[in-house]
């Protein structure tokens, strides 16, 4: 009777005591056993991923991998399974070479692990073979066809300059070049605008969505299991709380009007698609319907809308910023959040 009393307040103690020689197992084969082991570095980072993401997540790995490379050389293991190469040869050996991507790409798998597209695909071969599927889409000649329509939507960025110069009200100018990238990567992608601009405001939340994500995606791709159970799994997308619930519902609409043939969506602009990206993709996927899915051009679709938001914005925002600095214009220029506070002029700022 008594014993049995007693067992139920020691509980915690005989988890530890069974887990603690299993922690100390996999401590000493990541450190001493690993075929890394000879790789210098910090003694946490040999046996845990957390000290890396913890530099990651603060925005100070860039200096803090530096600092590791003064004090231990050209190799320094960051992680039980990675070691960073700062020596002359490594871009040519490691980043030129065919070599399989670190499993940290799959986080790009947007929205969930089911939409494979090109940067989250690891083997070379593999993610070469879809590459050429989607390439010709890119072409300039291509893209030029749909240039009348970037110079609308750009119209309509310079309208809405003017009309807050007019009215002398302050303006989010980085936000507003960001929906105007948005706008073109739809109209580019299937001859939509996706409606920032006009309507203002960060629909569905994207930006700022897509702000927080980077940081956590930057993090996560090191913890998959963990991303995938909390976050990229089919009943998160259902749900459409995560970023992109406004871009994606748009990309599987403008998916939904082509499928069905033509625009068709009975707003009297039936067939209006011009032979854009989105189609160049989905007469690869016709014509390779075993080498792509119907998911994977939908899967490239939203990345690239994802990589235009966050990428294509960045160039007329710095050329706004630095090249043409117009005194006369009350234009704040609060683009990056600073969520915490930055110690060094040197660190990334998501
Ligand atoms: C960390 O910084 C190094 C440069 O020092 C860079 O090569 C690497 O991509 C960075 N990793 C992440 C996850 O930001």
């Amino acid at each position: 009777m008594e014993s049995s009393n007693s067992k139920p307040e020691n509980w915690q103690a005989y988890l530890v005591i069974l887990l603690l020689p299993l922690v100390v197992r996999l401590v000493l084969n990541a450190r001493y056993r690993s075929p890394l082991a000879n790789v210098p570095g910090p003694y946490f980072a040999s046996v845990s991923r957390l000290c890396h993401a913890y530099h990651i997540f603060r925005g100070d790995n860039n200096t803090w991998t530096r600092a590791l490379h003064e004090r231990y050389g050209h190799f320094v293991r960051l992680a039980p399974n990675e070691v960073s190469v700062s020596h002359p040869d490594g871009p040519a050996l490691i980043l030129q070479a065919p070599l399989r991507k670190a499993d940290w790409y799959r986080v790009f798998a947007l929205p969930d692990y089911r939409y494979v597209n090109t940067p989250s695909l690891l083997d070379p071969k593999v993610k070469a073979d879809r590459a050429r599927l989607f390439a010709p889409a890119f072409q300039l000649s291509n893209l030029l066809r749909a240039e009348p329509h970037f110079d609308a939507v750009l119209g309509g960025l310079l309208d809405r300059l003017d009309e807050h110069a007019a009215a002398k009200s302050p303006m989010h100018l980085g936000r507003h070049l960001s929906f105007a990238a948005l706008d073109v990567a739809g109209e580019a992608l299937f001859s939509r605008p996706l409606g920032f601009l006009a309507a203002g405001r960060d629909l569905g939340g994207h930006l700022a969505q897509s702000t927080a994500l980077n940081r956590y995606a930057a993090v996560a791709g090191h913890f998959w299991p963990l991303h995938v159970l909390l976050v990229a799994n089919p009943a998160v997308t259902w749900t459409g709380l995560l970023a992109g619930g406004h871009v994606l519902r748009t990309v599987r609409a403008a998916l939904r009007r082509r499928r069905g043939g033509g625009d068709g969506d009975g707003d009297g602009d039936k067939g209006d698609a011009r032979f854009d990206v989105l189609a160049h993709w989905m007469r690869a996927q016709r014509e390779n319907p075993e080498a792509l899915s119907q998911r994977d051009v939908e899967a490239q679709v939203i990345v690239t809308v994802s990589a235009a938001s966050d990428t294509v914005s960045c160039e007329p925002l710095f050329a706004s910023t630095f090249a043409f600095p117009i005194p006369s214009l009350v234009i704040p220029i609060d683009v990056f959040s600073h969520p915490f506070p930055p110690t060094s002029s040197a660190n990334i700022e998501y």
